[in-house]
């Protein structure tokens, strides 16, 4: 069973996907960490995001396997811990030039896919359901307004998780800058060329901004037998 959720930056996915993952006994699969992790793996190398060639080198030599910790999902690139460095704002600068090169992407929906292969998988994206795993037996496309984006993002920079607590706040002068990134972001990726952020034609659109975490999920369950 393949459960697939795609959407804009901080729309809530990664929140959603774990909580289903956990619930219905599926895997979790954050792509884009994969993104991130290859990013880093870049930035750490001195490697310039725009060298299509370079990069791609390095998104074909790294490993990226994912684990857990007590705090949540750990990530390693090449055998080193990445999970904060993945979420810095170097990363977020530069990830969107990275998952815009088509040879980056193959390689990476190559694992991806082979991480459907091994069983239930609930992976979240911005392709998922139009390139990864066209075939999902659930597809999302879930949205948000952007200041609560914004206030998600930043409430969950300082340790918080806005999704379960309706009354978290964050620094407004931060909220602005992850606006702008998240917007910056979304540009750039829904109008890339290759597996541009777009809803399948069959998934499931849901606006997240005035739902707690727990109604996204019952809704997503509620779409298939199987996830009740
Ligand atoms: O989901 P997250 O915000 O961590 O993704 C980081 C970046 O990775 C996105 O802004 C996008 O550029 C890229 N990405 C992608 N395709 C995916 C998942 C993420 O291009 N399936």
């Amino acid at each position: 069973m393949i459960v697939a959720i795609d959407g804009p930056a901080g729309s809530g996915k990664s929140t959603v996907a774990h909580a289903i993952a956990e619930r219905c006994h599926l895997t979790y699969l954050d792509t884009g960490a994969m993104y991130r992790s290859v990013t880093a793996e870049c930035l750490r190398q001195g490697i310039d995001p725009a060298d299509a060639a370079a990069v791609t080198r390095v998104a074909r030599a790294t490993t990226i396997t994912f684990g857990t910790s007590p705090a949540g999902q750990t990530v390693t690139a090449n055998g080193r811990d990445v999970t904060a460095e993945i979420r810095t704002p170097e990363v977020d600068r530069n990830v969107s030039a990275v998952s815009a090169i088509p040879e980056v992407r193959t390689a990476m929906v190559e694992l991806q896919r082979a991480y459907g292969e091994t069983g239930d998988v609930v992976a979240e994206g911005r392709d998922i359901g139009t390139v990864v795993f066209p075939k999902a037996d659930v597809k999302v496309f879930l949205t948000a307004d952007p200041a609560a984006r914004a206030l998600r993002r930043a409430v969950q920079r300082e340790g918080g998780d806005a999704a379960k607590d309706a009354s978290a706040t964050a620094d407004p002068a931060e909220v602005e800058r992850i606006l702008a990134d998240l917007n910056r972001r979304d540009q750039l990726d829904s109008t890339r060329k290759t597996a541009p952020l777009k809803p399948a034609p069959d998934a499931h659109h849901i606006d997240s901004s005035s739902m707690g975490v727990d109604e996204v999920v019952a809704a997503i369950c509620a779409l298939d037998p199987r996830l009740e």
